[in-house]
């Protein structure tokens, strides 16, 4: 499959096709995905749970998000590939905001996403006209989600909506080419993916967005700490893993493992010529 520009976006919503996404954070899984066939790749902030460990995703600095866009980078061929602005890089001046999403950009991203809140607009409009592709983000926003009232569904009432209604129209008119809406109402996305001309990507929204991203570990079972009720696990790969970790140890204490064809043996000629020097030294 072709790599997804910022104008077949918009023709894949006008056809009713839906956009595929998920994220990545290291090589191995981005060269999986690559060959997947999905439309992008979201190197997310996530990161800071799913593979540093945290208990938020706020505190991941520019350094951690571009060490492991590069290495997702390195293992992303065809796919469009996406790199999630930190909060650290949010929450300061325009001008900063702009040079980070540039380096976003020299670390292999084709667009940056952007979390919305109060000032995004400016910072965005910014970004576009330096050339760089914006994704929005709207509805639950996990950077600030503890000063919102914690996680959960957003937009819940008329009012709310309204409100969310609103961030996701000056998404579009700051010149973003998608945005993800994360944890609203059904009826909700829907409302958005028919007032807006870019694509929703949906998480946690209903089936009634344009497309769909998933943070990968959730979907292969492989983040057991959390397992948000929107999410649905393709795989059980923690326990795949766990009774591999088993069986390794279980072969090693055993002296099953490694085998003879694990085993790289010394030419006979140089394995007699090694005793012999040792016998001289001792
Ligand atoms: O950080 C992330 O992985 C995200 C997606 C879940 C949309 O923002």
């Amino acid at each position: 499959m072709a790599r997804l520009t910022i104008e077949q976006l918009r023709l894949r919503k006008a056809r009713g096709e839906k956009l595929v996404l998920l994220t990545a954070y290291d090589y191995p899984f981005a060269h999986l995905l690559d060959e997947g066939a999905i439309d992008g790749i979201l190197v997310g902030d996530s990161l800071a749970m799913v593979a540093l460990g945290r208990d938020e995703t706020s505190s991941v600095t520019m350094e951690e998000m571009l060490h492991h866009v590069k290495a997702v980078r390195r293992g992303v061929l065809r796919t469009w590939l996406i790199g999630d602005m930190p909060a650290a890089a949010l929450d300061v001046a325009v001008e900063q905001t702009l040079e980070q999403a540039k380096r976003f950009c020299e670390a292999g991203c084709e667009a940056v996403k952007v979390e919305w809140r109060a000032g995004m607009d400016k910072t965005t409009a910014a970004i576009v006209k330096a050339g760089i592709a914006v994704m929005g983000h709207v509805g639950l926003t996990p950077q600030t989600a503890k000063q919102e009232g914690g996680f959960g569904l957003r937009g819940k009432d008329s009012e709310a909506a309204i409100r969310i209604n609103e961030q996701a129209e000056s998404v579009e008119q700051a010149g973003c080419c998608a945005i993800v809406v994360e944890c609203v109402p059904d009826e909700v996305a829907k409302i958005l993916s028919n007032r807006l001309t870019i694509p929703t990507i949906g998480i946690g929204s209903g089936p009634n967005c344009d497309g769909q991203i998933l943070v990968t570990q959730d979907l292969l079972g492989l983040y057991e700490r959390i397992k948000p009720r929107f999410a649905k696990r393709y795989a059980q790969m923690a326990s795949i893993t766990r009774k591999a970790i088993a069986d390794y140890a279980t072969e090693v204490r055993g002296g099953l493992f490694p085998a003879p064809e694990h085993t790289q043996p010394m030419p006979s000629e140089e394995l007699a010529k090694l005793q012999q020097k040792l016998a001289q030294k001792s």
